[in-house]
């Protein structure tokens, strides 16, 4: 069970000072034995935290996308490897890492298509294998847990920062799910780039897709958008054609979950914007940090996440569908890298097209 904790608003969380000094609030955070998260799916109606104190509660609330979002997957890994080790009741240290490999186990299992996630456990079990005893195993953990949120606040400043440059005075801006703070420990990769260039002081007005069947756009991103007063317009999935034809959008910019050499995997709809933004000639910009490369894999290898046909039968008790509607129901898709005008990562801008600098981000 989770115990809930209110909070009023994203800027009513706590603030943390992350390395690099700057004072921010926190999606996830670890306090005393307990990953404190914000429930994303009481969102836009309430904004409450919950106290995951079991990797079980942790996995629930990832499944059900209570936490959410690449870069907050990564730091939930990362801690959840940090509870694992903090709950093991083992007295040996073999028994304590067979218990952090079944439980990293489980955790790597609940979204296979989320690379930050198996990163963010992986980083933190390969730290842990150093460890002399169950009590430095512990430290470890809970220090490259942490590190791994505070880098990510750190790297997502960053990454901010050299996309804004993409982006002009006046531009309206369509995006989908939800990119922003509630998908990363804070800052956001794609709103990230947007409240940059608006921290700049230029003009911008974003177009959020409602992003169906979960709407992180409509429920996240919208309210994110009109917390930090940044003018925002929803539409449905289907209206970014009829927007992109009219001439009523200057730029396209998304999140991903996974880049391959070869394509984008990001929220289902995502390839979709991309071949109209192709078609009308509208730059199609991803925002994400290195953790979300993926070294290895090509498209074709990588397990497209399907999720429970009820989320499109229904909603809550009213059904949309008949009840035993065959339903297909992917979670993302991929855009292949030519549809891609360019990714902003911490370290720049890099263009998929310019095959060189590209490659070099996979080697
Ligand atoms: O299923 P979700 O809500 O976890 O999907 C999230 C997305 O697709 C985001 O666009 C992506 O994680 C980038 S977040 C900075």
């Amino acid at each position: 069970m989770h115990s809930y904790i209110d909070i009023r608003s994203l800027n009513e969380l706590p603030k943390i000072e992350a390395i690099s000094g700057i004072q921010t609030m926190r999606t996830i955070r670890w306090d005393s034995g307990t990953i404190t998260t914000i429930d994303q799916t009481l969102l836009p109606v309430e904004c409450r935290a919950i106290e995951c104190k079991t990797v079980h509660t942790l996995c629930e609330a990832i499944v059900s996308l209570r936490i959410r979002g690449a870069p907050a997957l990564g730091a939930a890994g990362g801690y959840g490897v940090a509870l694992a080790a903090h709950t093991s009741a083992a007295s040996t240290l073999r028994e304590f890492m067979r218990d952090l490999e079944i439980e990293s186990d489980r955790i790597r299992r609940t979204r296979p298509t989320a690379i930050n996630l198996t990163w963010g456990v992986d980083r933190v079990m390969d730290a842990v294998r150093r460890a002399g005893s169950i009590d430095e195993a512990r430290r470890i953990a809970l220090f490259e847990a942490t590190a791994i949120a505070d880098e990510d606040v750190e790297r997502n400043t960053r990454l901010s920062k050299h996309g804004r440059a993409l982006f002009e005075d006046g531009d309206t801006v369509l995006t989908h799910c939800n990119a922003g703070r509630l998908a990363c420990v804070d800052v956001g990769t794609a709103l990230g780039v947007i409240r940059a260039a608006v921290d700049e002081g230029k003009e911008i007005s974003v177009i959020s897709c409602e992003t169906r069947p979960l709407n992180q756009g409509s429920r996240l991103t919208v309210w994110e958008l009109m917390q930090d007063k940044i003018p925002v317009t929803l539409i449905p999935d289907s209206a970014a054609g009829l927007m992109m034809r009219k001439g009523l959008i200057d730029k396209v910019i998304v999140g991903a979950d996974r880049i391959t050499r070869d394509a984008v995997f990001n929220k289902i709809g995502t390839y979709t914007h991309s071949v109209l933004a192709k078609e009308h000639k509208i730059p199609f910009y991803v925002a994400a940090p290195i953790s979300t490369f993926d070294p290895t894999g090509l498209e074709r290898d990588i397990t497209i996440e399907e999720r429970d046909p009820d989320e499109l039968r229904r909603i809550h008790d009213v059904m949309l569908a008949p009840a035993d509607a065959a339903v297909y129901n992917p979670a993302f898709d991929a855009t292949p890298v030519e549809n891609v005008t360019a990714v902003i990562t911490e370290d720049g801008v890099v263009y998929p097209n310019e095959s060189e600098s590209w490659n070099d981000l996979f080697s």
